[in-house]
């Protein structure tokens, strides 16, 4: 068995310390050790975008990440965006809009989201779904993840001084 170490980070603000094999993936990381369990594995192999995870704002596949990567590094999970009792912009326009089915890509849809709309703040509708061609939905057809976050960018744009 490989020496297992301890990895520091911020993990939604606060920071942690973990203690992992170097060669655990980030995304079981996040799931064991945090508890936190937004990120989902849908794939595993960087198809999916269930897995996402802000790194220092960047939306990255925690399944490709070893949990060694993030030493040092600001992590945002779908948990960090927001909560049931004060949502991200993104998770009640998701809410709102009808852009939940089963749920299961909604936390990796946001955090992609979220990582476009820092870049982008007014994106046409095929800046979101290029924004978010890496992240597959098998149930709602996009259109609604689409309105969602149109919806959540113009309530961005309008919160910002
Ligand atoms: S589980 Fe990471 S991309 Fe699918
Ligand atoms: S809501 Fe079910 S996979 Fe997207």
């Amino acid at each position: 068995m490989r020496e297992r170490r301890a990895i520091g980070f911020r993990l939604n603000g606060a920071p942690v310390r973990v203690v992992a094999e170097p060669g655990k993936r980030a995304l079981d990381v996040l799931r064991e050790a945090c508890g936190l369990t937004a990120a989902k594995e849908g794939c595993g192999t960087g198809e999916c975008g269930a897995c996402a995870v802000l790194v220092d704002g960047t939306a990255k596949l925690s399944c490709l990440m070893l949990a060694a990567q993030l030493e040092g590094r600001d992590v945002t999970t779908a948990e960090g965006l927001g909560t049931p009792q004060a949502p991200h912009p993104l998770q009640a326009a998701f809410a709102a809009h009808g852009a939940v089915q089963c749920g299961y890509c909604s936390p990796g849809m946001t955090i992609a989201a979220a990582d476009l709309l820092a870049r982008d703040p007014a994106p046409d509708r095929e800046a979101v779904r290029l924004g978010l061609s890496g992240n597959l939905c098998r149930c709602t057809g996009y259109v609604k993840i689409v309105d969602a976050v149109m919806a959540a960018a113009a309530v961005m744009r309008e919160e910002k001084p």
